[in-house]
């Protein structure tokens, strides 16, 4: 009993999203979404990898799921493409897309495996963003149309519905630094979409709670864990800034019902936040009944005194396009290693430590770890297989952090693994690994990588301490 690190209940899953696994981008009737636009447009991605083809999931979904049952896992994590089931991002609906979305769901309830719907995974129909994007107001009201439509479909077969993954990256890399969809590098039109994300999330919400009230709902944040290079009050003060910013744009408005203060100041410069209407915040707020949180690494920053050097360990010089709206004065620190294929440092305590203060400000709130997982430099061995011990490494040291913050009373459900299947890695296309299982994609054959085995081990016995390696 004592080393069975997590009870039964604990919620065993894995992650995916539409545009990095299902390719079919022009089958069925499903219109463009930003991603396509922006990953057919020279330059922008690694080898100018596009999600046309991708993983090939939308014709071997029910394969896949056999994975996903044969890992034994209690619940899948998946996105609907908002542009498969409402091409034009509004209006009519797309019955050839609901109903791919209908046979997932309903294929893993025959499996026994609880499907999290992720309503929205960056990709925005094109036609949406013609209009103006998530900076514009009325792509919320857009939003709230596309989820009455699925959740009129899905209702409650689907188990949890999350709204929104990592607003953060569609507002700030998507509108400030442009190294997302749709590309565009405009500080004032990101804090405008962090506002109608913020919106978007609790008009869908209401329409969750309204036509499926027995589903859960949450939504999942990439929040940051900022640490000062020193305790002076100047890197303190940064660490503020970047917390407000990257965490408190959104926890505020979701989990406060209103915008902190000091980010409304410290963005002043930049925009009066008129787009904020009265009332907006309160919509914001719906309960949730889980708050979904991506981790993979932290962030180190200091506060820059203007003439030395600057680091800009975040890839975003003062000079270039940085996402810290507002935010030039603070550098950001290189950390110590190792580091996994995305240049990421691996820093599991910060994990625990993220967890313990979401449990100390938003006391009673149950948590779901919604994306953790590593891209390392796979290689096949002679034997066929994938020996990716850095892989099963940091999962477990992640996962044990994990388990030090429920035991220091941190209420985590759950777990999900980033990723079931190798996929297109944004930006970085088909180059980044993050599945447990191998994706070869020109035969599209999939093979489970010893981090699939150990997970499945894991699931199987709750308990880290029974695992060789
Ligand atoms: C997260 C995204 C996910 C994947 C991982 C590596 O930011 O939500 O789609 O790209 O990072």
């Amino acid at each position: 009993m004592t080393s069975r690190i997590f009870p039964e209940s604990f919620v065993w899953g894995s992650a995916t999203a539409a545009y990095q696994i299902e390719g079919a981008a022009r089958e069925d009737g499903r219109g463009p979404s930003i991603w396509d636009t922006y990953s057919h447009t020279p330059g922008r991605t690694y080898n100018g990898d596009t999600g046309d083809v991708a993983a090939d999931h939308y014709h071997r979904w029910s394969q896949d799921l056999d994975h996903v049952a044969e890992l034994g896992l209690g619940a899948y994590r998946f996105s609907i493409s908002w542009p498969r089931v409402q091409p034009g991002g509004a209006g009519r609906f797309n019955q050839a897309g609901l109903d791919f979305y209908s046979r997932l769901v309903d294929g893993l309830l025959e499996r026994g495996v609880r499907p999290v719907a992720t309503m929205y995974h960056w990709d925005l129909p094109q036609e949406l963003e013609d209009a103006g994007g998530w900076p514009v107001r009325e792509t919320a009201l857009r939003f709230e149309e596309y989820a009455a439509g699925i959740v009129a479909a899905l209702g409650d077969r689907v188990h949890t519905w999350t709204t929104l993954n990592e607003p953060w990256c569609s507002a700030y890399l998507g509108y400030a630094s442009g190294v997302h969809a749709p590309g565009r590098t405009e500080p004032a039109a990101a804090l405008a979409a962090v506002h109608h994300l913020n919106l978007a999330h609790g008009l869908a919400g209401r329409v969750v709670r309204e036509l499926a009230p027995t589903a859960e709902l949450s939504v999942t944040l990439n929040l940051h864990v900022i640490r000062p290079e020193s305790d002076s009050p100047a890197d303190a003060d940064a660490v503020r800034r970047i917390d407000a910013l990257a965490n408190r744009s959104f926890l505020g408005p979701m989990l406060g019902g209103a915008y902190p203060a000091d980010l409304l100041a410290d963005t002043a410069s930049v925009t009066d936040w008129s787009f904020v209407r009265d009332g907006d915040e309160k919509v914001a707020g719906v309960p949730l009944d889980v708050l979904g949180v991506n981790y993979y690494s932290s962030t180190l920053v200091r506060a820059w005194d203007g003439q030395s050097a600057r680091s800009d360990a975040d890839g975003h010089g003062a000079s270039a396009h940085s996402p810290w709206v507002g935010a030039d004065d603070v550098d950001f620190l290189p950390q110590p290693g190792p580091h996994t294929a995305m240049g990421w440092n691996i820093d599991p305590a910060a994990l625990t430590g993220l967890l313990l203060r979401l449990r100390q400000e938003y006391p009673g709130q149950p948590l779901m770890i919604t994306e953790n997982g590593a891209a390392f430099d796979d290689v096949v061995s002679a034997d066929g297989r994938v020996h990716d011990e850095r892989r099963v490494d940091y999962l477990r040291r992640h996962i044990a952090a994990i388990a030090d913050a429920r035991e220091q009373g941190a209420d985590v459900r759950g777990y999900f693994v980033w990723s079931l299947l190798d996929n297109f890695e944004w930006g970085y296309g088909y180059d980044r690994r993050f599945g447990i299982i191998r994706v070869d994609y020109d035969t599209q054959e999939r093979t489970w990588k010893d981090s699939a085995h150990w997970y499945r081990r894991l699931v199987e016995t709750g308990r880290l301490d029974q695992l060789p390696g």
